[in-house]
């Protein structure tokens, strides 16, 4: 294929040179004429494994070549990917001038393109930004329609410095968010020698994919370094203590507990991060990340007590109330704590949950209702028949597969909001007016 990669920064370079040691024919443009004459002598401009000699042994052979003038990348290639910087202003708002600057000349150069170019944006973009600004810009340039003139795509990069070309042929994924079909069908061909899977999905779910790999990372050495700094304190190796941490890779790095859904409860881990922040308190070691769990944990209860107050009508059947699915177990269930939230502002509640119900009548958590909870015990009803005759919105409170089965057959009319994140319910009625918490 064609290439051309506007932006010979760190992730411009480390993409050229390898889709020219790929096969590609590649023209780089950058605006920077050091890195452009460093280039063209074969000389990488960044350091970083590896990419030297690729560099000198692909602009020896003629499929690497660069420029500083981008008209001659959009008329030669067909894929076009634009690699520019997307640095942060003071205020931490994304600077995208150097996208838009770029967007404006590639519209005015795609004018007078016969071919259909594929134009890809590898920086990254907050989401909404492709199809508010950096689409339109070309549109407007260029005098074409996406889809029609020119194809456009995202395709965030995943690469780490010092690792970049390594990263770069064995990444951990690869994202195409595709307007146009054909745009998607070329990207995938590109990348068909990569064993990485590839996910072709939206724009908008592209670009947030970048910045919650990059939120988790940057949380990731947070809570690492929180961890190490209370084992310095206690006396405690943190390496052998993330070493065990880490080899649990059914429940620590897993897709466990990575779904959005509810807020966490239950018996342990409210109490056991109450614990923990207090011990370490108590011993002068600063933890904001774990300190703010709890406190984010509650804001999604209030996000979903928000959420209902939006529709206007009062009657609420909550289908669930254990802190999850597979247990009659109430201590700190979110849901509880939900239900009482809603109580408080005057609504009328109707409770199912068939695990919470059988133990009463066995007599096992009697105690616990009655002592904690009277007034949910009161509000218990016999079936989700009683809950649906009794609500006008239904809250789906956890992961009970009975609860969805009954209420996707018989529910009718209602407002279903489904806190679980189950996503798998499936309402045969459409007048089912249904949400998602998160989504
Ligand atoms: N560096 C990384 O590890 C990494 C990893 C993944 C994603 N990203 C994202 O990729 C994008 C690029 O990052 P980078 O680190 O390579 O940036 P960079 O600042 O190193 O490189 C950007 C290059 O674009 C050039 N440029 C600016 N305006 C131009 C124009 N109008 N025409 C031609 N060239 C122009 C600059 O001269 C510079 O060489 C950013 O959005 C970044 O967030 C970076």
């Amino acid at each position: 294929m064609n290439i051309g990669v506007v932006g010979m920064g760190y992730v411009g370079c480390v993409s050229a040179a390898c889709f020219a040691e790929m096969g590609h024919t590649v023209l780089g443009v950058d605006t920077n004429a050091a890195k452009i004459r460093l280039l063209a002598r074969g000389i990488s401009p960044i350091v970083e494994d590896r990419l030297s000699d690729i560099i000198a042994e692909q602009v020896l052979s003629g499929r690497l070549a660069v420029t500083t003038v981008l008209d001659h990348a959009v008329q030669q290639s067909d894929i076009l990917f634009i690699a520019v910087g997307t640095p942060s202003h003071a205020d931490g708002s994304l600077d995208f001038q150097q996208v838009e600057q770029v967007c404006l000349n590639i519209g005015a150069a795609l004018k007078v393109k016969e071919e259909y170019v594929s134009i890809i944006l590898r920086s990254t973009v907050l989401p909404g930004l492709a199809e508010t600004v950096v689409i339109p810009l070309l549109e407007k340039y260029s005098g074409k329609k996406v889809g029609d003139g020119f194809g456009f795509a995202l395709n965030p990069e995943f690469l780490r410095e010092g690792n970049a070309v390594s990263d770069f042929y064995n990444p951990p994924k690869t994202v195409i968010g595709q307007v146009d079909e054909l745009t998607g069908d070329r990207l995938q061909e590109l990348y068909s020698s990569l064993s990485a899977p590839i996910f072709r999905i939206g724009l908008a779910e592209s670009s947030m994919i970048k910045y919650t790999d990059n939120a988790f990372h940057a949380l990731k050495v947070v809570f690492a370094n929180e961890i190490g700094r209370l084992c310095k304190k206690f006396n405690i190796d943190s390496r052998i203590v993330m070493d065990v941490f880490c080899q649990d890779t059914k429940l620590n790095l897993s897709p466990i507990y990575l779904k959005p859904g509810f807020a966490f409860g239950g018996s342990c881990l409210p109490k056991d991060l109450r614990a923990i922040t207090h011990h370490a308190r108590q011993a002068d070691v600063k933890v904001p990340l774990l300190e703010s769990a709890l406190t984010s944990n509650l804001e999604h209860i209030q996000f979903a007590t928000d959420m209902v107050k939006k529709d206007h009508r009062t009657c609420i059947g909550i289908l669930g109330i254990s802190f999850k699915e597979g247990t009659d177990d109430l201590r700190e269930s979110p849901v509880v704590d939900l239900a009482e939230r809603l109580l408080n502002e005057g609504y009328s509640l109707s409770i199912y949950d068939e695990n919470v119900l059988s133990a009463r009548k066995r007599g096992a958590n009697i105690d616990y209702l009655q002592r904690h909870t009277p007034y949910l015990d009161k509000l218990l009803a016999d079936s989700v028949e009683e809950v649906l005759n009794k609500s006008q919105i239904v809250l789906i409170g956890n992961r009970n597969r009975a609860h969805h089965v009954v209420l996707s057959e018989r529910s009718n009319g209602h407002h279903i909001i489904d806190l679980s994140g189950l996503n798998e319910h499936q309402h045969k009625n459409a007048e089912v007016h249904y949400e998602g918490l998160c989504w």
